[in-house]
């Protein structure tokens, strides 16, 4: 068997893009993958499946409130199996896609769990196969909690959350991150009650408190129940469905909801164990994160980490930039993650976007800075299609540079993207503001927040 250049081991957004890249740099390259489909999370049981979802139930609410448009609609009903459907031909579209991928580019696919006997060995099943680089792109998966068994029939993961066949009654989220704000509006939207409990006293932590607090408002108006300062204790099987008793957080009381399914979402852990990593010597973090330098090195020669597996944000298109830079550095070439401009989008309704630094990690550093802030209340376009929901928020140093910004609000996952580029580019406040923005449009908000951050704003 001849030796490759590379063998990647996890066929996700990380591990697939690199090895491709990998290929078109002249490497010759093979990628484990044991799922039975290219894609990982992201394509197979998560962004995409929950975006497909996402977007059908968002159909579905939306008829109900047509009739401020003078239109009546009336017997809509869903057929809970096409829309699942729909969602099923989507993933398997697309994960084929990568299959193609890989011919097209040379990579040899090689399926089944991998495992790293020594360096420069991969095996799977009964193999081993001799590589010169190893690419560790393993990913995530959900984070238990403790004493709270996850059968995907009625306590669910994030996985069965995509999958139920029936609405449920009363759905109990808990964790108000961002699958489950994601996956709680998908069910709300399709009728059930959606209690949302969170052991913080705010949702989405790590997004800026004010922006978090007007999707909370705007979630809220749309029938999501939030439940916070409450941590789940215990979830109970009794004849009629789950009892889950909860803590009050710093309060010494319990409490006790009724629910039918509940949907457990607190976060994700890295896959790291299963590899062979303690006996190569790999050092991992208390977390259980591999451990890389800046080149993505681990601490074994010749072998490197990417993705969720290693510290950072949990995040498809971060896990593709570690990627492509780790394989181009293994190239010669001069692969660069700029971490500071990685944004992040929740697909609720609205949106909730987010790039660089929060007010609160400012405060917290001491950094000089001013807030320019415009609310889509104020912006012609969102009033002419009823989505005034939310505000955009940018944060500047004293010469203008972009430090963060945040946006809650319909379309604030594609707005985001100018003001990353402005962050990526070095462009000020001053020089967004200066950028013609077509009228009537939703962009005008982010020309405006820039020149309220002058002390500028014409509209508000
Ligand atoms: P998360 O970290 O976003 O949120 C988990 C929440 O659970 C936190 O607010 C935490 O305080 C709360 N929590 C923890 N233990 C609890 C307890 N015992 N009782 C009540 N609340 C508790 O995690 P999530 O939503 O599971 O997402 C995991 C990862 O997946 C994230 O890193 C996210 O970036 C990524 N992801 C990204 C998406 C996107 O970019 N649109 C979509 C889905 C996931």
């Amino acid at each position: 068997m001849s030796i490759y250049d590379l063998i990647v081991i996890g066929g996700g957004p990380g591990g697939y893009v690199a090895a491709i890249r990998a290929a078109q740099l002249g490497m010759k390259v093979a990628c484990v993958e044991g799922r039975g489909s290219l894609g990982g999370t992201c394509l197979n049981v998560g962004c995409i499946p929950s975006k497909a979802l996402l977007t059908s139930s968002a159909k579905y609410a939306e008829l109900a409130h047509l009739s401020s448009h003078g239109i009546a609609v009336e017997g809509a009903s869903i057929d809970l199996s096409s829309m699942m459907g729909r969602k099923d031909k989507i993933v398997g579209d697309l994960t084929k896609g990568i299959a193609f991928l890989f011919k097209k580019n040379g990579v040899d696919l090689v399926e089944g769990w991998a495992s790293i006997p020594s360096d420069g060995q991969v095996k799977v099943g009964d193999d081993v196969y001799e590589a010169k680089n190893i690419l560790i792109a393993t990913g995530s998966e959900p984070t238990p909690l403790n004493g709270i068994e996850i059968d995907e029939q009625d306590i669910l993961s994030s996985t069965g959350a995509i999958a139920l066949d029936a609405v449920p009654e009363h759905l109990v989220v808990v964790g108000a991150g961002v699958i489950g704000l994601e996956l709680g509006q998908v069910w709300s939207r399709l009728g059930a009650k959606v209690t949302v409990v969170e052991y913080l006293d705010r949702i989405l932590p790590g997004i800026d408190g004010e922006i978090a607090k007007l999707a909370q408002r705007a979630l809220s108006k749309r029938g999501l129940k939030f439940q916070l300062g409450r941590a789940l204790k215990t979830i109970d099987k009794t004849n009629v469905g789950l009892t889950l008793t909860l803590d009050r957080v710093g309060k010494d009381k319990e409490e006790v909801i009724e629910a039918d399914k509940v949907l457990i979402a607190v976060g994700r852990r890295p896959v790291s164990r299963g590899l062979g990593l303690e006996d190569l010597g790999i050092a991992l973090d208390p977390r259980g994160f591999i451990q890389v330098d800046t080149s993505f090195r681990t601490s074994v020669p010749g072998i490197y980490a990417i993705g969720d597996c290693v510290p950072g944000p949990m995040l498809a298109h971060k896990a593709e930039e570690d990627g492509v830079a780790c394989v181009e550095m293994l190239a010669g070439e001069a692969g660069h993650v700029d971490y500071n401009t990685v944004p992040g989008v929740v697909y609720t309704d609205p949106e909730v976007a987010s790039v660089g630094l929060t007010e609160e990690a400012l405060k917290e550093a001491g950094t000089e800075y001013s807030v320019g802030k415009f609310a889509f209340m104020a912006n012609s376009r969102a009033r002419s299609t009823g989505e005034t929901d939310g505000a955009v928020k940018v944060l500047a140093d004293p010469n203008g540079n972009i430090l963060g910004a945040h946006i809650c609000g319909a379309h604030g996952g594609d707005l985001i993207a100018e003001l990353v580029l402005a962050m990526t580019k070095g462009a000020t406040v001053a020089e967004v503001a200066a950028t013609c923005h077509a009228h009537p449009a939703m962009g005008e908000a982010v020309k405006e927040a820039c020149l309220d951050a002058m002390g500028r704003a014409i509209h508000a």
